[in-house]
């Protein structure tokens, strides 16, 4: 038994299975915040939750509800109050290589690129250029922005420009890809086009992928697992499996078993106090 499992022996974490460490393990992890005022704000309270290997896990909560708290915890960088976090087994204590984050929005830098902003973290962690430009761009023509390596930010649309965050995110072959709200600034047509272009690229990369949105649509569409939580003080306080076939075509979401999950996890956020 590795330090993760002996740690999680006799805990019921969500996510749990027999066999295999997890790729993310939080075990009884809080988050308090203190203001400068010093007011305490209870953020997350006993996170508990396992992510294997090559899934995609969703999470919805309410806003404030302690979403990008958690994974700025995940990403190390911001330290907890309480509980245990790993990472493929080793404790995070701080930022780490293993991952890749994309966030609302882009944050390209507009004096970089688009080559060139896919390869900042192959400039800031002094990898192999050569190596890493044909990784660039093999992953710029899977996002389908081949042919735009010479634009600027200032020449791409949002879209096309939260496709360049997430090249960004994925071109040093990190384990695990965090995404906190990556469509949220995006139209309801663009976020359908991600959506079908995330499911694409995570079934090349087969990346661990833990994203946070406010879609529940979204969430259930691209996950194997949703995870529902309550408001502030954040819990995880329902779990849903999505057992739909891939690739997922956007007509699943007429069916009646994706109208089923939907209602479940609108059921769930309105019994934890999360709507009116
Ligand atoms: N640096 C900080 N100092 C104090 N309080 C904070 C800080 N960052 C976040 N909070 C508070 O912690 C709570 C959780 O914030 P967080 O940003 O994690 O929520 P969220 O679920 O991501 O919300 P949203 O869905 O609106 O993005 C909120 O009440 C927020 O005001
Ligand atoms: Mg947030």
């Amino acid at each position: 038994m590795n330090v993760v499992d002996g740690l999680a022996a006799g805990r019921q974490a969500f996510g749990t299975r027999p066999a295999g460490a997890p790729t993310i393990r939080c075990l009884g992890v809080s988050k308090v915040y203190e203001t400068i005022e010093g007011e305490r704000i209870h953020a997350l309270a006993d996170i508990d939750l396992a992510v294997h290997e090559g899934e995609f896990v969703s999470v919805v909560g309410p806003s404030g509800c302690g979403k990008s708290t958690l994974l700025r915890l995940l990403a190390g960088t911001l330290p907890k109050t309480a509980g245990e976090m790993f990472l493929r087994g080793s404790p995070i204590t701080g930022p780490r290589r293993d991952i890749g984050i994309v966030f609302q929005t882009a944050t390209l830098l507009p004096w970089r690129n688009v080559l060139q902003n896919t390869l900042l973290p192959v400039d800031v962690q002094g990898l192999d250029k050569t190596t890493y430009t044909a990784r660039a761009h093999n992953l710029l023509q899977m996002v389908g922005l081949a042919g735009f390596e010479r634009k600027y930010p200032f020449e791409l649309s949002g879209g096309m420009q939260q496709r360049v965050s997430i090249t960004r995110a994925l071109v040093h072959d990190p384990a695990v890809l965090l995404m906190d709200e990556p469509f949220g600034a995006l139209d309801a047509l663009t976020r359908e086009q991600m959506n079908l272009d995330l499911q694409r690229i995570w079934a090349a990369a087969r990346k661990t992928v833990f994203l946070i949105t406010h879609s529940i649509s979204e969430a259930v569409f691209l996950a194997d697992r949703v995870l529902v939580m309550s408001a502030r003080p954040g819990r995880i306080i329902a779990e849903l499996n999505v057992n739909f076939s891939r690739p997922r075509s956007l007509d699943v979401m007429g069916t009646p078993e994706f109208g089923r999950l939907v209602t479940q996890i609108r059921h769930d956020l309105a019994a934890s106090g999360a709507l009116d």
